[in-house]
């Protein structure tokens, strides 16, 4: 029974010399029941109601917005049917169209068929803006 004495007595060393982790959690975290990723920002929740954001995940009922920064307005995903509207938009999504888009969508894109009443706070666009740069 030595054996057995000795294991209780290590898992008792290491059970002490731990940091306990729920301690160290922020209250400001959001739980991950609302968000897939660390860096996701709470703004992004209305987007993600319509959009999916990890490569190859299927598209919800707006395109999937992995790889869209830099892209050609309605080409990424290829295989989404964008609005006549979004394919002949004829721009780059750079920071500056994101966040005009985001403000509102049907004023940077006449006949869009994305119905988003348009993120008024400039902050929450940034933060959104910032996370769309990362999903490559
Ligand atoms: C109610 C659903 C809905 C919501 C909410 C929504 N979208 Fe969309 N989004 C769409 C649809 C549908 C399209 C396709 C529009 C078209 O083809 O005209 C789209 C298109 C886009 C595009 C163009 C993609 C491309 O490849 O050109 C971007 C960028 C985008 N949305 C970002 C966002 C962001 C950022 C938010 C949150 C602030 C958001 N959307 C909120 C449904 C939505």
């Amino acid at each position: 029974m030595r054996i057995v004495s000795g294991l209780a007595g290590a898992l008792f060393l290491t059970a002490c010399g731990q940091p306990q982790p729920a301690a160290e959690q922020p209250d400001t975290a959001p739980s991950a029941s609302q968000t897939a990723t660390a860096q996701r920002p709470p703004a992004f929740q209305q987007c993600a109601v319509c959009h999916a954001d990890t490569p190859g995940a299927p598209r919800r009922s707006g395109p999937n917005l992995h790889g869209v920064m830099g892209s050609k307005a309605g080409t990424v995903p290829a295989d989404f049917a964008f609005s006549d509207g979004m394919k002949k938009a004829g721009f780059t999504w750079d920071r500056a169209k994101m966040d005009a888009f985001i403000e509102n969508p049907a004023v940077v894109v006449p006949g869009t068929r994305m119905v988003f009443r348009g993120e008024k706070d400039p902050a929450r666009r940034e933060a959104i803006v910032d996370y769309l740069e990362t999903l490559k």
